[in-house]
């Protein structure tokens, strides 16, 4: 019997739009650390659910989701683990991240010549995007909810727990106990009640 092959997680969740497909892949080199190329695929698609029910702009929203992350490409490799996570050892490099990303994203965008208002209200959403607690608007209520909706995926779910060091049961109660905590919509608090469940089926918790 041959080795085992590792696991390739960075797969699927295309997205099929040309526009913000070609969007991506001007960030993705931006992504690679943590894996946020697979969070933000997962994330766009969330947010697309989300736009479908809740209403909001695709053109603030959808930038916003693949560019939010891209600040984490700017923090010393071996220090990102201190980022993020249930206990952020360092809330300075937290506030960085986001930082890089505003300015990164202007490029970005400025270099596709997108239109300089909705730069703006893009840049809005990333500024903060992990550190304030409020949102401005339906369009920031919904990056933040797709966002966080990555973690009750199969693909977040997994990847989080282990390296968040918990048990995956540990990060299933973390999980349902933040629901009525992290989302603003209605739509993403059943979407994670939903999402929950069929991790919990996953895990075999449930008979
Ligand atoms: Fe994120």
């Amino acid at each position: 019997m041959g080795a085992i092959k590792p696991v390739d997680w960075d797969q699927g969740w295309e997205i099929q739009d040309t526009f913000y497909n070609t969007l991506y892949n001007k960030a993705a080199h931006l992504l690679k650390i943590r894996l946020n190329t697979l969070h933000t695929r997962v994330s766009y698609h969330c947010a697309l659910n989300l736009l479908a029910t809740e209403g909001g702009n695709p053109r603030v929203v959808l930038p916003a989701i693949l560019l939010h992350d891209i600040g984490y490409s700017q923090l010393p490799e071996t220090e990102i683990k201190d980022a993020f996570g249930p206990k952020i050892k360092n809330p300075e490099l937290q506030r960085c991240h986001e930082l890089e990303g505003v300015h990164l994203a202007g490029k970005i965008l400025r270099e596709i010549d997108y239109p300089a208002d909705m730069i703006q209200r893009v840049q809005a959403i990333i500024d903060g995007h992990d550190t304030r607690e409020t949102a401005h608007d339906r369009n920031d209520m919904i990056v933040k909810d797709a966002d966080k909706l990555w973690r009750y995926s199969f693909e977040g779910f997994y990847l989080n727990y282990q390296w968040f060091d918990l048990t995956p049961r540990a990060y299933m109660d973390r999980l349902i106990s933040k629901i009525p905590v992290w989302f603003f919509t209605n739509t993403a608090k059943t979407s994670a009640i939903e999402q929950a469940e069929k991790r919990r089926k996953d895990l075999k918790i449930l008979k």
